[in-house]
């Protein structure tokens, strides 16, 4: 197939889809995982567009094809870059840095040698696919050079930038050997965006400093008074966008009789506890699995609760399986599920049924209905789409939602039970006013949280990112 040129173009590190080769030899292609393709990729297949991005696997060449009317365009990684670009810079070093350092972050120069030389493969396939004046929007920190990259081969594009997890203090970003060459490539995007005004304060401060321009001063907004640095003839802005989900589409799903049914029997298979509670996750560290794992332990040891009352299930998607920290948290996590089990569990009654895999969306919004209290407890988080995707599903009002002060949805979703996941205690008292929370005040808090997440969807969050961008395709 040739190169179709679109006009609007999606670059990021991962396709929508991931190549999957099974056992028997065969390949197929399945939902890739995480925030940014649940986010983008609703909104895309409304809209003619192409998506450039990588397919999962290393040292294939794939041509560019169609996917559900989705035009996507590969690019290819070797293994080597798959270590260096992947797991090593983007995982074991931006990663960790960009989320408080919850993890000691890697400096390693042939990783950043490495990150530049793949952020320019994907510039140039951007390059190839984008037509005259097209409007090409690239995702997330593996791509920070991306922009200027592409502005240096296609200056006739309007180039946006966002950014999908925090963009860190300015203490921490300073760490980075390579902070002006990032300050620098971001700059190279006519829009810059984050999900908090922090973020985009922190970013206007660094140009400042690093990149010796001079910005504006005057306090970033939501969706509004986005800030400027003026980079020769050129205007740069800096805002701050708030990411949510498809609100509706998953409402909808959630009152089918299908999903219903099958959150009874969730309940009915799990012995009908009074209470569950659910955690859903990328196997992350960042994600604070080991807070309420931790909360769990001594609600049971101090008779709070009891197993055959309460109910935990925490469904892990396995990310990231090759690099340390990753495996070192998985070692510790199963081992504490372990222990739990073992000191607290009856037969047919263990204390937490933890699943390490990925469930498709009818399954997913069984789960968030049959839950009576979403635990979601992130040390730090950008936006956190599953504490919007559990409000989207309760068009019953039921459940609670306990929701950490960390993750970028909590300056949202000011009626969940807000916790500070460093504070054990405030955990435990939460998650126990969650699980027996009386009926009226769950009612009211619910219906203010959806309130927030049904008319903050994420089509008027790409919309309001377009808009400021100055494109047609915020229509
Ligand atoms: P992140 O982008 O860091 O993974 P988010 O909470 O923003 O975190 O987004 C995670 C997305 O991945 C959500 O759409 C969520 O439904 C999905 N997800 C997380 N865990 C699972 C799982 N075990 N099975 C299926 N989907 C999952
Ligand atoms: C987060 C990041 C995304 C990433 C996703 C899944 O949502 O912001 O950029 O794609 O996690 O992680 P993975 O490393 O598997 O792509």
């Amino acid at each position: 197939m040739s190169k179709a040129r679109a006009d609007f173009v999606v670059v990021a590190n991962r396709l929508p889809v991931d190549l999957e080769r099974l056992e028997d030899g065969t390949e197929r292609w399945k939902h890739s995982p995480g925030g940014l393709v649940t986010a983008l990729e609703p909104f895309l297949r409304a809209r003619e567009g192409a998506w450039v991005g990588w397919p999962g696997v290393a040292d294939i060449d794939i041509e560019p094809f169609t996917n559900n009317d989705l035009l996507l365009h590969p690019v290819r990684l070797s293994s080597t870059e798959f270590r260096q670009y992947y797991e090593g810079f983007a995982n074991a070093t931006l990663w960790p840095l960009y989320h408080d350092v919850v993890a000691p972050p890697v400096f390693d120069r042939s990783w950043w040698e490495n990150y530049r030389q793949v952020n320019q493969r994907f510039a140039e396939a951007a390059a190839e696919v984008s037509a005259e004046g097209a409007t090409v929007w690239i995702q997330d920190y593996q791509l920070q050079l991306v922009p200027a990259m592409l502005r240096e081969l296609r200056p006739d594009l309007r180039i946006g930038f966002f950014l999908h997890i925090p963009f860190p203090p300015v203490e921490l970003f300073m760490q980075l050997p390579w902070r002006a060459e990032i300050v620098r490539g971001l700059l190279g995007a006519d829009l810059v965006g984050f999900h908090r005004p922090g973020g985009a304060q922190n970013f206007l401060w660094l140009a400042r400093r690093l990149a010796g321009f001079e910005p504006s001063r005057a306090q970033v907004g939501v969706r509004s008074r986005p800030g400027v640095v003026q980079v020769g003839d050129r205007t740069v802005r800096v805002g701050a966008f708030p990411i949510s989900i498809a609100s509706s589409d998953l409402d909808q799903l959630a009152r089918s009789k299908e999903v219903q049914q099958r959150a009874k029997a969730i309940r009915a298979e799990l012995g009908n506890p009074r209470r569950i509670m659910l955690g859903v996750d990328r196997l992350d560290y960042t994600k604070g699995i080991d807070v309420r794992l931790n909360a769990m332990h001594e609600l049971l040891a101090e008779g709070h609760i009891t197993v055959e009352d309460v109910a935990m299930i925490q469904v892990a998607t396995p990310s990231r399986e090759r690099v340390e920290h990753y495996k070192q948290m998985r070692e510790e996590i199963e081992r504490e599920v372990g222990r739990i089990n073992g000191e607290f569990g009856r037969v047919g009654h263990p204390a937490v049924h933890y699943l390490h895999t990925s469930v498709d969306r009818k399954d997913l919004a069984a789960f968030y209905c049959a839950a009576d209290v979403m635990v979601v407890t992130p040390v730090r988080d950008g936006m956190n789409l599953v504490a919007k995707e559990y409000v989207a599903c309760r068009s019953d009002l039921g459940g609670s939602l306990v929701l950490s002060e960390f993750a970028g949805a909590a300056a949202e979703l000011t009626s969940a039970f807000l916790v500070n996941p460093h504070n054990l205690d405030g955990v435990k008292e939460s998650l126990l006013a969650a699980l027996e929370i009386d009926e009226a005040e769950g009612r009211r808090r619910m219906r203010a949280l959806r309130r927030q997440v049904l008319t903050h969807d994420v089509d008027r969050w790409a919309r309001s990112f377009l808009e400021a961008l100055g494109t047609s395709f915020a229509a």
